[in-house]
C-alpha cells in the first residue's frame, strides 16, 4: 500500500507517519527529513537548499522528485510507502505518478489532515526532537516521560528546527495554501482522498487513519 499524508506545516504528518512505520512496517518518505539530512552531511544538494528551507519556501521540484525516486529504489518490493511532505506542487504530483508507475507501484490513499491553522503555530514553535534518534516531542503536548531524557534511546540532547519560528511558519503556510492545497482536486477526481480531523488528539488521529487503511 502506498499513501500520501497531506496537510499544512504542523498538521501531524511526521507524527502519524512514524506511528504507521511502527504499526505496519511501512517506510516513511519525508522529503523534509531527506533535505535536512542532506544539509547535515553537507552534500551539494544540501548546500543548495539550505537558504530556501530557512526562508520557508519550496525547493525545486526536480531535487525532491529525484530524492523520492532514489528512496523508493532502496525499499523492498512488498514494503508500502508513506509520502510525508511530498508531493507539494502539481508538477511533483505528476512526477510521482511517473515515478510510481516506473516501479510497478500505484497510490492507494491520499489522507488529508484537516487542521485549524491558528493552532499550528503553537504546535510548530513548541516542537523539538531527540538529537540522537529523532523522536519527536512538544513543549506542551508531548514531553519526555523523564525530564531531559529521550523516551526511546535515553539521550539527553534535543534540537529544534531552524525553520520552526513564527515568521517562517507563516511563509510555509502561505506556500501550502498557494501551491500544495491546489493538488487535492487532482486526487479527488481519482477518488483517492479521505479526510481526518487533525485537531483531535494524536491517538484518535491514528485511529482515523487506521480505519481508512483497513477499509
Ligand atoms: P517539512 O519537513 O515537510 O515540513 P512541513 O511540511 O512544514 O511540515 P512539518 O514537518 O513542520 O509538520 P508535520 O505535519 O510533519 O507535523 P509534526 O508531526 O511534526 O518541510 C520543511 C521544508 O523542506 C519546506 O519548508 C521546504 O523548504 C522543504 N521541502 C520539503 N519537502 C518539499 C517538497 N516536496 N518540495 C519542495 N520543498 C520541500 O507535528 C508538529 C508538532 O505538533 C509536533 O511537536 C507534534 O508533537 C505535535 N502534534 C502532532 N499531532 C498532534 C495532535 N494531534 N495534537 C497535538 N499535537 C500534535
Ligand atoms: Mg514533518
Amino acid at each position: 500500500m502506498n499513501i500520501i499524508l497531506l496537510g499544512p506545516p504542523g498538521a501531524g504528518k511526521g507524527t502519524q507517519a512514524t506511528r504507521l512505520v511502527a504499526e505496519r512496517g511501512m517506510v516513511q518518505l519525508s522529503t523534509g527529513d531527506m533535505l535536512r539530512a542532506a544539509r547535515k552531511s553537507g552534500t551539494p544538494v544540501g548546500n543548495r537548499v539550505a537558504a530556501v528551507m530557512d526562508a520557508g519556501e519550496l525547493v525545486s521540484d526536480e531535487i525532491v522528485s529525484d530524492l523520492i525516486g532514489e528512496a523508493l529504489d532502496l525499499m523492498g518490493p512488498n514494503q508500502g510507502a508513506i509520502f510525508d511532505g511530498y508531493p507539494r506542487t502539481a508538477a511533483q504530483a505528476e512526477s510521482l505518478d511517473a515515478i510510481l508507475a516506473a516501479r510497478g507501484r500505484s497510490l492507494d490513499h491520499v489522507i488529508e489532515l484537516e487542521v485549524d491553522e491558528d493552532a499550528l503555530v503553537d504546535r510548530i514553535t513548541g516542537r523539538f526532537t531527540c538529537a540522537q534518534c529523532g523522536t519527536g516531542y512538544h513543549d506542551r503536548f508531548k514531553q519526555p516521560k523523564v525530564a531531559d531524557t529521550c523516551d526511546v534511546c535515553g539521550a539527553h540532547e534535543f534540537k529544534r528546527r531552524p525553520d520552526d519560528n513564527a515568521e517562517t511558519v507563516r511563509t510555509r503556510m502561505a506556500e501550502y495554501r498557494a501551491k500544495t492545497a491546489p493538488i487535492l482536486p487532482i486526487y479527488e477526481a481519482r477518488g483517492l482522498v479521505s479526510r481526518v480531523d487533525g485537531m483531535a488528539d494524536m491517538d484518535s488521529v491514528s485511529a482515523q487513519i487506521e480505519a481508512i487503511l483497513d477499509r
